[in-house]
């Protein structure tokens, strides 16, 4: 028997649904003129497990659809990034990578933004990216990695060609893969007998505190809880040894897991654990709230869109991020109310918005003329792009904010 939408995909449990997006394409996929009536649709629903307490989406989306060889997202794209993997790679080289001759794998390499400090350091180590563009922009830069998605078959095929790993690390890419009892496997498989699995996504301790509801897209199967992550660690024959919070991506944590005792857990899962028990956060009360919060937030969102443009401005969008599918086809936000919407990203420049068509223009092009609002869909990297566009601001032009509230900044 087919199993059902509503089985928990870790443990087997009845998922109970909390938001219903409706309707919704795929976040990454910025269709081209030609490719406008193409586009593919599914429906956005997440629920959180009875009795594993994992948030997670109802349907799957094919992922052959999603990581495909035009996947336009570059994670070197913003300096913060770099910066943070950078600093990542030089903790894992100077913590983990230590002995003789390491081996380090990385599941959703991208464009080699971690890989490529490791490189330089003389480090044996391996990306898997199913992507085929973003893997080739990794290769220029000297990284080596294979074309394909982590599973159990992989992981064995890797195993046997380059030995076991010491670490096997991840961002943003595990909450990415709706089958983890294969990537388990592969990771059982692969990591050498004392090694870490290292991995990091958005947090939903912060998703709901901060109401970045935008998070919540095809691409993010699951939203990650320290408890969750440790009931499904020890389901597969690991455990949660430390979990660390992270500013990046509007709120992460990173997880280390080791095989069941294997390492002695850290103070710090405990008590991330508590907290979240103090928040409510295995509680479906707690997310049917951060439900009404998203419906209230796109409302009010609509409404002073549509004052703005009654009253005259002239109100663009900024950054076409994946996140920006859920709120603008949620909130029904067209180029009606919203013109065009900026982007850095080559691969994304000339090309529309899925669901919405909202053309997406080059940011060099904010200026002519500059407009009077523009709304940040890259509130995660605010900072940075506040920097980069200080003449918006300083000819006049506010930014819009729509997390945890609208907010004129
Ligand atoms: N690690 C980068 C990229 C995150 S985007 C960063 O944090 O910026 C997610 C990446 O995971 C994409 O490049 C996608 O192609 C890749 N991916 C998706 N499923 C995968 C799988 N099963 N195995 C390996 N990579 C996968
Ligand atoms: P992300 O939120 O998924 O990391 O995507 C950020 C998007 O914002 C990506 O398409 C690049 C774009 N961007 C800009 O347009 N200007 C900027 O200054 C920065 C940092 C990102
Ligand atoms: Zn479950």
């Amino acid at each position: 028997m087919e199993p059902k939408e509503t089985t928990c995909r870790i443990c087997g449990g009845e998922v109970r649904e909390f938001f219903d997006f409706g309707r919704q394409p795929l976040s990454d996929s910025f269709p081209s003129e030609d490719e406008l009536d193409k586009e593919f649709f599914f429906r956005l629903r997440i629920g959180m497990c009875a009795s594993c307490t994992m948030v997670q989406l109802l349907e799957e989306v094919p992922r052959d659809r999603m990581f495909r060889a035009d996947y336009p997202y570059y994670s070197s794209g913003s300096r913060r990034m770099r910066e943070h993997f950078a600093a990542t790679a030089r903790h894992l080289l100077d913590t983990e990578l230590t002995g003789p001759d390491p081996f380090c794998v990385e599941i959703g390499s991208n464009d080699g933004v971690m890989l490529r400090v490791i490189k330089d350091a003389g480090v044996r180590h391996l990306g898997v990216e199913p992507s085929g563009g973003v893997a080739e922009r990794s290769r220029t830069n000297g990284v080596q990695v294979l074309t394909a998605f982590f599973e159990e078959a992989t992981a064995r095929e890797i195993a046997d060609e380059h030995g076991r790993a010491q670490v096997i690390y991840a961002a943003n890419t595990i909450c990415h893969i709706p089958y983890l009892e294969s990537v388990f496997r592969g990771v059982d498989a692969l990591l050498s007998p004392d090694g870490v699995f290292v991995f990091e996504d958005p947090y939903l301790g912060d998703i709901v505190e901060r109401n970045t509801f935008d998070q919540i897209y095809d691409e993010h199967f699951y939203l990650f809880t320290a408890r969750s992550v440790q009931t499904a660690a020890r389901r597969f024959g690991f455990d949660l040894v430390d979990v660390e919070r992270l500013p990046v991506h509007g709120g992460e944590v990173r997880y280390t897991l080791a095989r069941v005792g294997g390492r002695r857990p850290s103070p710090r899962v405990d008590d991330l654990i508590t907290t979240e028990t103090k928040c409510g956060l295995g509680e479906f009360a707690t997310l049917e709230t951060f439900g009404d919060r998203i419906r209230q937030v796109c409302k009010d969102l609509v409404a002073r869109l549509r004052e703005l443009h009654d009253l005259g401005f002239y109100v663009v969008g900024y950054g076409a991020t994946a996140k920006s599918a859920t709120v603008i086809n949620y909130a029904g936000i067209g180029p009606d109310l919203m013109p065009c919407i900026y982007d850095t990203t080559p691969a994304k420049v000339g090309r529309y918005l899925p669901g919405s068509h909202i053309p997406i223009r080059s940011a060099d092009e904010l200026g002519r003329p500059y407009p009077d609002y523009a709304v940040l869909f890259a509130w995660n990297h605010m900072e940075e792009v506040q920097a980069r566009e200080a003449e918006f601001t300083a000819q006049g032009g506010r930014w819009i904010l729509y997390v945890p509230e609208f907010r004129i900044a």
